[in-house]
């Protein structure tokens, strides 16, 4: 079984801030830091991590270069990103001292994947094979339909949720990664809405779809048919939560295809985002399978 994540590489400058700022505000940061990122590219580092062959997909510019360095020193296949003349995605990422973050994205590259490349690169998976996927790369309808008429199974983290959201053919998924925002959103909850409530909504909208709610402190809950199980994080302090969705993500895949339950994988996947909250960095933070599968 081969896994391909087609998704976003991004350059992340990280700005250590007192708080996030406000509407009208300037304030100054406490540090700059430049680093390597994408929901894509840290979901493959963490598949990578995990001890799973793993192939990226996407596409940077010349000044992306240092990304993929990193993403083969952690073992990712990188033969199918794409160069081109422009600028790599960019995020401007404030995190403040309690270690939450807000981000601004800018597309570049992952903006300017094309329709035959993405044939040409989901053609050399097939039946068997499975795709990693998330909102931050352009055609991803294309990218879903392709990778299913293939017959390669879909895992979709639907981040960011915006209105592109609502236009892709969600039914195609087969396991689905959301937020509690993201997951009332999906299926038109207010965000207030208790997770476990959430889930049982999530899976009578998407009855073929595994589906994995994370609630931050609260752990994780799945939900398949009349199937619940639930996670709890480790107590660690909180230093930078970015990229931990995209931890557990990597770690949950990784553990099924381990043949983990799911009771296990839940269990990993949230000591692994746990791990990479007590750490600064997104794809730097996330922690080796040695730490994790103990
Ligand atoms: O999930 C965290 C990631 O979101 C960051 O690395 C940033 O690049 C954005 O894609």
């Amino acid at each position: 079984m081969k896994i391909l994540v087609f998704g976003s590489m991004n350059i992340d400058l990280i700005f250590s801030v007192d708080h996030i700022v406000k509407p009208g505000e300037t304030i100054s940061s406490v540090s700059l830091v430049k680093s390597a990122g994408g929901k894509g590219a840290n979901q493959a580092t963490a598949l990578a991590k995990a001890g799973l062959p793993v192939y990226m997909a996407g596409k940077i510019g010349q000044d992306g270069q240092f990304l993929l360095e990193l993403l083969r020193s952690y073992g990712v296949n990188t033969d199918k990103v794409r160069l081109y003349e422009g600028a790599t995605g960019q995020a401007i990422i404030q995190v403040d001292k309690n270690g939450q973050n807000s981000i601004v994205l800018y597309s570049g590259g992952n903006g300017q994947i094309g329709i035959e490349e993405i044939k040409e690169t989901i053609g050399e998976f097939g039946k068997d094979d499975t795709i990693v996927l998330q909102n931050e790369v352009a055609h991803l309808r294309e990218i879903m339909e392709a990778a299913k008429n293939q017959g390669l199974r879909i895992c979709l983290n639907p981040s960011p949720c915006d209105e592109k959201i609502e236009k892709l053919p969600l039914d195609l998924v087969d396991l689905f990664f959301v937020n509690e925002i993201e997951g009332a959103a999906l299926v038109s909850l207010p965000s207030t809405t208790q997770a476990p409530q959430i889930l049982d909504r999530l899976v009578e909208r998407f009855p073929r779809a595994e589906i994995i709610l994370t609630a931050g402190k609260d752990g994780a809950y799945y939900g398949f048919r009349k199937t619940r199980e639930k996670g709890d994080i480790i107590d660690l302090p909180v230093v930078d939560t970015t990229g931990a969705g995209d931890t557990f993500t990597g770690y949950f895949i990784a553990a099924r295809a381990k043949n983990c339950t799911v009771a296990q994988a839940l269990e990993i996947a949230c000591k692994a985002s746990s791990f990479a909250v007590s750490r600064k960095g997104a794809m730097e933070a996330i922690p080796l399978g040695k730490e994790v599968f103990t």
